[in-house]
């Protein structure tokens, strides 16, 4: 893995799950970290497991707060930059999964998850874009293989993420210029607690997983965090505008099915992969 010691990265997300994971990772890099997530609690406990992992107390700062909120964006990326004093990686993390076909879709709906899961990406993407290019940064966007294939039961979320890559690419192609690469991960059903937190039968998505992943299971957030780490390091020197999945190959089969088997159509509302 190309050396992530004393690089700079601010991770959003990083009070569960994958963002948290990769905060984890990083920081077992010696990567000087920048967290951001609504719980301070979380990022708190995130924090000792980063020190636990070797890094610095020093060199790990907590920025709680919404990233819906446009002054928060802006506020984050100027106290990353006046602690560490540069920026080279940002990874977009944070999102929410959101449930309903177009006939039961509210425009409130669509404003909220679009506002989290593409509107601060790109909004964060933009602000950092001077700062990235001073120090030939990478982005790394998580986006989800449920951009890649149809699922009609998670509508509003397919159509954010498939944004999401839109801003990858483009952003790519736009910066390469400048040294800074831009990509994404894709991950399959990965277990974190985005699941019981909305409301899904857990057991329910493991072997849902299990027939929808060729793999045979869902993945780990590891295995996720680990792509991330790799875009994010110059491991992935030549790799720009590309959308990683880590999936199991999930993207490789048919999406969803219209209306799912009675057994499955809970789980399988609350599971957009
Ligand atoms: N898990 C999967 O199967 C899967 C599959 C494909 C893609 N993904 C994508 O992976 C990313 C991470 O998901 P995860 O599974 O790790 O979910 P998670 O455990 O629920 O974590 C979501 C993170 O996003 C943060 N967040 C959500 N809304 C926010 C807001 N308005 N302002 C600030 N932070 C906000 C949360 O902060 P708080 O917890 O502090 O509120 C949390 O840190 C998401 O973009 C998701 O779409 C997940």
């Amino acid at each position: 893995m190309g050396s992530l010691r004393r690089k700079v990265a601010l991770v959003t997300g990083a009070s569960s799950g994958i963002g948290a994971e990769t905060a984890r990772q990083l920081a077992s890099l010696n990567c000087q970290i920048a967290l951001t997530g609504r719980s301070a609690g979380n990022l708190g406990k995130i924090k000792d497991e980063c020190i636990e992992q070797g890094l610095d107390e020093n060199l790990i700062l907590l920025l709680p707060g919404d990233l819906t909120d446009d002054t928060f964006l802006e506020r984050i990326l100027n106290e990353t930059v006046k602690e560490f004093g540069r920026l080279d990686i940002v990874v977009n993390c944070a999102g929410r999964p959101c449930l309903g076909y177009l006939e039961d879709s509210s425009m409130e709906m669509f404003d909220e998850v679009f506002k989290i899961n593409l509107r601060a990406p790109f909004v964060l993407t933009q602000l950092a874009m001077s700062h990235l290019v001073k120090s030939k940064g990478v982005v790394v966007n998580v986006s989800s293989c449920a951009s890649l294939v149809s699922h009609p039961s998670s509508l509003i979320y397919c159509m954010s993420k498939a944004g999401l890559d839109g801003l990858t690419h483009s952003a790519a192609q736009e910066y390469a210029k400048c040294g800074v690469r831009v990509n994404a991960v894709s991950p399959g059903a990965t277990m974190t607690p985005l699941f019981e937190r909305n409301g899904a039968d857990v057991d329910k998505v493991i072997e849902m997983s299990k027939r929808r992943h060729p793999l045979g299971r869902h993945g780990d957030v590891s295995e996720v965090a680990k792509a991330i780490v790799f875009l994010a390091s110059d491991s992935s020197s030549m790799v720009t505008g590309h959308c990683l999945t880590v999936d199991g190959g999930r993207s490789t089969l048919p999406g969803a099915p219209l209306k799912e088997a009675d057994d499955d159509a809970d789980s399988s509302m609350k599971c957009p992969l």
